[in-house]
């Protein structure tokens, strides 16, 4: 299971601050619209700078029509990141016109499908969808395997059941991570290490339990040991 960091600070040179500590350690950056919008494409740029071995998940859950889609993951493709997200509501023609249109692309990121944000829970899911939100999750992620994505961002309490419903190997990024059940803010279906790891997260995304802690390079190595990934 790998930890993607949610650069979420609301000015630009705390994310730099934040880099520089959390340096050498075997993370994943992720860049999401916030910083993605202030910053632009050369913020990428000075993450590398930073730590070349940082991985880079540039967020920016694209939701278009096909062609539109299409051509803006190339362009996201084109700035080097390593993992990208779009909305998976966009339907199985937009999302295989990405795969396709990013097999151009010599070095081609992870595609990654956003199901259900954990934002929602069930009454606010029914609100705007008219649906249930496990089995509309469970649906939107056998359309994204189908298309040929990587994986789908979903929460801890549905990664199990898209595994099952889709292949093993079919990848899961799950936010909404609480490690050590810390408080839940603006997120409803959170969950803790111990259920992402029993839930076979491939990725788990925190961003202010640990950039708004006090000690955000103490808590991130507890973190990466609990995972088994730092000595
Ligand atoms: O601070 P917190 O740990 O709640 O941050 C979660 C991060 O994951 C935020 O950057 C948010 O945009 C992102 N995210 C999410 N739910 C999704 C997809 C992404 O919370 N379904």
């Amino acid at each position: 299971m790998q930890l993607c960091i949610a650069l979420d600070f609301e000015e630009k040179s705390k994310n730099i601050s934040l880099l520089r500590e959390l340096k050498g350690l075997n993370i994943w950056i992720k860049v999401g619209l916030q910083a993605y919008i202030r910053d632009g494409a050369s913020f990428i740029e000075e993450i590398k700078k930073i730590d070349s071995h940082f991985k880079i998940f540039l967020d920016l859950k694209l939701y278009d029509i096909p062609n539109t889609m299409a051509n803006a993951a190339l362009e996201c493709a084109k700035i080097g990141v390593d993992m990208i997200t779009l909305h998976t509501s966009s339907a199985a023609e937009a999302m295989e016109k990405v795969m396709q249109n990013l097999s151009k692309n010599l070095k081609r990121p992870l595609v990654m499908g956003v199901t259900a944000l954990t934002s929602f829970d069930e009454e606010s899911f029914k609100s705007i969808y008219n649906s249930s939100l496990q089995p509309h999750t469970i649906n939107l992620a056998k359309i994204a395997y189908q298309s040929g994505l990587d994986g789908v961002v979903c929460s801890v309490h549905e990664s199990l059941l898209i595994k099952q419903a889709t292949n093993f190997n079919f990848l899961t990024l799950t936010p909404g991570i609480r490690p050590f059940n810390e408080t839940k803010d603006d997120q409803k279906r959170v969950a803790d290490l111990k259920e992402a790891k029993n839930a076979l997260s491939d990725f788990i995304v925190i961003g202010r339990p640990i950039y708004q802690s006090n000690d955000p390079l103490k808590i991130t190595q507890k973190i990466l040991t609990n995972l088994g990934k730092f000595k």
